[in-house]
């Protein structure tokens, strides 16, 4: 099953990971699928999941995961803070996924591998949908939310102060770029990590 036409290219796409409990309560966090393609051309899927995570516990529950294909700066950043309500689920093969992505794909979990500090499954698509195609051009904006998104994710568990301080400029400066080229989302999404880190939040939101 060829994933590209569904948004999964090679490198690491990062995507939205829902999942569900052993008793079905559906959760949503933002995850890097990696694509590797051998000599032959085929591709291999993998995820790496830090213990502690919803996500790894459901994987170990259920042995499945959707990916949900968006470009939705608000979705990354909410997914990584918060539990979204029953309202942005909708039901496909079996799994939770988002209503608003505009791609699904559910994806059988194989563990390969583990480390002190993460999982490393290698995940088997079983299911895909392709509910819209977009061509869009990039916006650095964009890009520099999900940067900063990721470096909040890290920022509570690092515990060397010159290594907060130089997250904290890094911030700034994704802060800066969402200033300049950011649509609306962009903007929004900034606000609400912002919001949560005190550290970036003399940068001006607008
Ligand atoms: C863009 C992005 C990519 C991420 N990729 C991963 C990943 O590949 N593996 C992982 O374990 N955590 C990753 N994270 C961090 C998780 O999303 C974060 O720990 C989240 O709070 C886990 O939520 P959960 O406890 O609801 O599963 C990523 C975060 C962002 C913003």
């Amino acid at each position: 099953m060829d994933l590209k036409e569904a948004g999964i290219g090679d490198g690491i796409s990062e995507i939205i990971v829902t999942t569900k409990s052993a008793s079905g309560m559906p959760n949503a966090a933002p995850i890097g699928i990696i694509t590797e393609i051998n000599e032959e051309g085929e591709r291999k899927h993998f995820v790496k999941l830090y213990k502690g995570s919803q996500t790894l516990a459901n994987v170990l529950e259920t042995t499945m995961l959707a990916a949900n294909v968006t470009d939705d700066a608000v979705i990354f950043v909410k997914t990584v803070f918060e539990h979204l309500s029953e309202v942005h689920f909708a039901d496909f093969a079996s799994m939770p996924v988002l209503t608003e992505a505009n791609a699904w794909i559910v994806f059988k979990s194989v563990l390969i591998e583990e480390r002190s500090d993460y999982l490393h499954f290698q995940v088997l698509p079983r299911a895909v949908k392709i509910n819209r195609k977009e061509v869009k051009a990039i916006n650095r904006g964009l890009n520099a939310v999900i940067e900063a998104a990721i470096l909040a994710t890290r920022y509570d568990v690092t515990t060397d102060a010159r290594e907060k301080k130089e997250m904290g400029k890094l911030m700034e400066r994704y802060a800066e770029i969402v200033k300049k080229c950011g649509g609306r989302r962009e903007k929004e999404a900034m606000g609400i990590l912002m919001d949560k880190f005190p550290f970036i939040s003399k940068i001006n939101k607008n």
